[in-house]
């Protein structure tokens, strides 16, 4: 093979196997260990998703209870670790907090260097338990709320909805979030997970790949998109100025967030089991103002490019219904997808090969210092 071929952006680069998810884009699906995420989404909890991914077999009646005692267990924040976020300024990016309070967990965990792949699930599972406190803290906060104890009676989706608004969910809206969370929860060697494996492949922390991987998550391109999509529809304001904005935007060559996917060129698999939900909201809230905004810019952008929404498009909308801050839609992101990065980090240390790529130099020639002899 030619090795000064470049694959910039490692487009079409196959980098290992994994056993956790599929991508189809043939047949337009995703399957998580097998099982089509529409299927899940419609049939299953988060709970569930997330045992899933990280056994490789749905979980049977008692290891899923164990799963979600445990859960339920390790909802609320320490002292230190609230009195890290406490100090963080009040106008850091909610996506700085969760890295820093993931951060402060490491630091905290006596055995963060473990290799165990338990107890890797194990502290997977007390991040599961703790980002929404720590979501749900950051909004209160933004609104001059006191913070509100976890519900132990109440399943996932339910107490991160509880915690944040102070009111249990209708079951229309914690459907929608439970169906948001299991979409976002695994998408293969996509950014963030590639970088929680690059940084597993020093053999690292768990810890720090999973630091890392919120990092990457937080950029406009990746994760940083549902929340960039609300902005677009805040600056549009409504379905009749759709046109107008469009020729601007693409006069300036801006690019339309919530449009477009690496893999995926004739429409992202998980879009139309968001949309419904996202449909759902719409009429519990009666906005249909938001139905028309979406649609019209859906077909202009569609119609006169041929690039389809990927789950960042109906996701945003459906959480600002929901009536999260702009600004907490990527730490929502996270929460969902530590599912997936514990799951490619348990399967990287599994098979480690330290992940090392080449590059061509292309910088100066070989020069020298004046007066620089080799026996000086
Ligand atoms: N708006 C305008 N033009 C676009 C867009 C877009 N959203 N997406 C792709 N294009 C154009 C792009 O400018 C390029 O045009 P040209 O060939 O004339 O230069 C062509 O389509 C090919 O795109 P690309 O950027 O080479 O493709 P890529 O595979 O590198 O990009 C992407 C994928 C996701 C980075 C890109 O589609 C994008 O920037 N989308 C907007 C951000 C976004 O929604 N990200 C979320 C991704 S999916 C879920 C997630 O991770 O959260």
């Amino acid at each position: 093979s030619d090795s000064t071929e470049i694959r910039k952006g490692l487009v079409g680069v196959v980098a290992d196997t994994t056993a956790v998810s599929k991508v189809n884009v043939e047949t337009n699906s995703l399957l998580y260990r097998g099982y089509p995420v529409q299927e899940l989404a419609a049939m299953c909890s988060f709970e569930e998703v997330v045992n899933l991914l990280w056994r490789g077999d749905l979980a049977t009646p008692d290891e899923l209870a164990r799963s979600i005692a445990r859960e339920r267990s390790h909802r609320e924040l320490g002292d230190r670790l609230m009195g890290v976020i406490e100090r963080l300024p009040d106008e850091s990016h909610p996506m700085d907090v969760v890295r820093t309070a993931v951060s402060v967990m490491g630091g905290e965990d006596p055995t963060a260097w473990s290799d165990d792949p338990e107890e890797i699930r194990d502290k997977a599972l007390i991040l599961i338990a703790k980002i929404p406190a720590v979501v749900a803290y950051i909004q209160r906060h933004r609104r001059g709320l006191p913070m509100i104890a976890p519900r132990d009676d109440l399943g996932y989706a339910a107490n991160f909805l509880w915690m944040t608004f102070g009111e249990e969910p209708p079951e229309v809206v914690r459907k929608a979030f439970d169906v948001s969370m299991t979409l976002y929860a695994e998408h293969s060697f996509n950014a963030s997970t590639f970088t929680a494996r690059v940084v597993t492949s020093t053999l690292s922390d768990y810890y720090s790949a999973i630091v890392a991987a919120i990092g990457a998550l937080k950029g406009p391109l990746h994760g940083g998109a549902n929340e960039a999509v609300m902005r677009t529809f805040d600056e549009i304001g409504s379905a009749d100025n759709v046109v107008p904005w469009l020729d601007d935007a693409l006069a300036h060559k801006r690019k339309i967030m919530g449009f477009g996917h690496r893999v995926y060129k004739r429409g992202d698999s998980r879009v139309p089991t968001m949309k419904a939900a996202l449909d759902t909201l719409i009429a519990h809230y009666d906005r249909p103002d938001i139905a028309a905004l979406y649609d019209a810019l859906e077909a202009e952008f569609v119609g006169r490019k041929g690039i389809y929404p990927n789950l960042d498009y109906p996701s945003g909308p459906a959480y600002h219904l929901m009536g999260f801050d702009t600004e907490l839609f990527t730490p929502i992101f996270v929460a969902s997808r530590i599912a997936g990065w514990t799951a490619h980090i348990q399967e990287q240390l599994a098979h480690n090969a330290l992940i090392r790529p080449l590059s061509l130099y292309d910088g100066p020639a070989e020069r020298h210092i004046d007066g620089y002899t080799a026996d000086a």
